[in-house]
């Protein structure tokens, strides 16, 4: 039985005698690294410094989001627009494994960066048990290369720090309720952000389609959940295909992307089974992003995966 409070105390007095310079923690804003924020915080007080990358690859509105939190968490933080960087680095750059190994690597050099002006030694990051499990931890296949895992490079300047390593995302839930963080109950989001959400190559204007698709979704799927049509999934997001295909917008012929719709339930994210999205749901979804979207998405459709045979997200 996994006690929240007991591994807050145990975690948080370790923490204090681990680290005895400066730390950085790379804060994304979700429950792994908030909750990573706040055991480090409460540890080390201001000797830490929480670093916000815009990777370009973030959702709508979130880093500015993710900058007001690290401010209501009184986090000392640095916030780094990189997104020019990340379309650079990623330009022509298809294959799944190879983008999340570019955008791992990046990350850590920015964190160098940050770390060398600031005189820090160690990187603290909110990694997670199928974070190293999926990315091989030695013993398995690697199923993908988690950004903050199997993406690092192999020469580092920072020493890693990852309090977190051992739970699952139900039991970090459970400490972010210990602890009183409203971040408790956000549908995870993946490191490599909507790169990862883009099949082929993810330019900057690719990545603009699937931004406001992922909106769309997360807003008619939280409306019916709220008006009871639904339940929350654990997960729900679109993700942007590169086949295209023949349509009408009114009396013209089209020939725009597919958007897929994703939504699953899980409990640890090690498995997963698909939401059932009521079609009213679904339809309203379809009209919004094809309108958004125009000439751009005219087709799209329901993932009913589970995990396995697939994974949560596509890439
Ligand atoms: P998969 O796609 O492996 O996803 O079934 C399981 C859970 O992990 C998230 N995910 C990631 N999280 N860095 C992260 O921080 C990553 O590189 C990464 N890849 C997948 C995914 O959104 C799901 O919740």
């Amino acid at each position: 039985m996994f006690h929240a409070e007991k591994f807050i105390e145990k975690t948080a007095s370790s923490l204090s005698e681990d680290i005895t310079r400066k730390a950085l923690i790379a804060f994304s804003g979700g429950v792994d690294s908030t909750v990573c924020a706040a055991l480090v915080n409460k540890a080390i007080g201001d000797r830490l410094i929480a670093v916000h990358v815009n990777t370009g690859y973030m959702r709508k509105n979130e880093s500015e989001l993710v900058v007001q939190m690290m401010k209501e968490l009184s986090l000392n933080y640095r916030y780094v627009d990189a997104s020019q960087e990340y379309y650079a680095a990623l330009k022509g750059v298809e294959d799944p494994e190879r983008k999340r190994k570019i955008i791992g690597e990046k990350f850590i050099r920015i964190f160098e960066q940050v770390a060398r002006e600031e005189h820090i030694d160690c990187l603290v990051q909110g990694t997670i048990a199928p974070d190293w499990i999926e990315s091989g931890g030695g013993l398995r296949d690697t199923i993908k290369s988690h950004h903050n895992v199997g993406g690092l490079p192999q020469e580092m300047e920072l020493r890693l720090v990852e309090p977190l390593r051992d739970l699952y995302k139900d039991e970090v839930r459970k400490v972010a309720r210990a602890l009183q963080l409203t971040v408790a109950e956000r549908q995870p989001f993946p490191g490599p952000g909507l790169a990862i959400r883009i099949i082929g190559e993810a330019t900057e204007e690719r990545t603009r389609l699937v931004r406001e698709a992922c909106a769309i979704v997360e807003q008619e799927i939280e409306r019916a959940s709220q008006k009871g049509v639904m339940q929350l999934p654990w997960q729900y997001f679109a993700v942007l295909i590169p086949i295209k295909t023949v349509g009408v917008h009114g009396d013209k012929r089209a020939y725009g992307n597919t958007i897929a719709i994703r939504a699953v339930q899980s409990v640890d994210a090690m498995t997963c089974h698909y939401s059932t999205i009521p079609h009213e749901v679904l339809d309203a979804i379809s009209t919004k992003i094809t309108n958004t979207l125009k000439e751009k998405v005219n087709r799209i459709v329901y993932d009913v995966t589970n995990k396995p045979p697939g994974t949560v997200e596509w890439e």
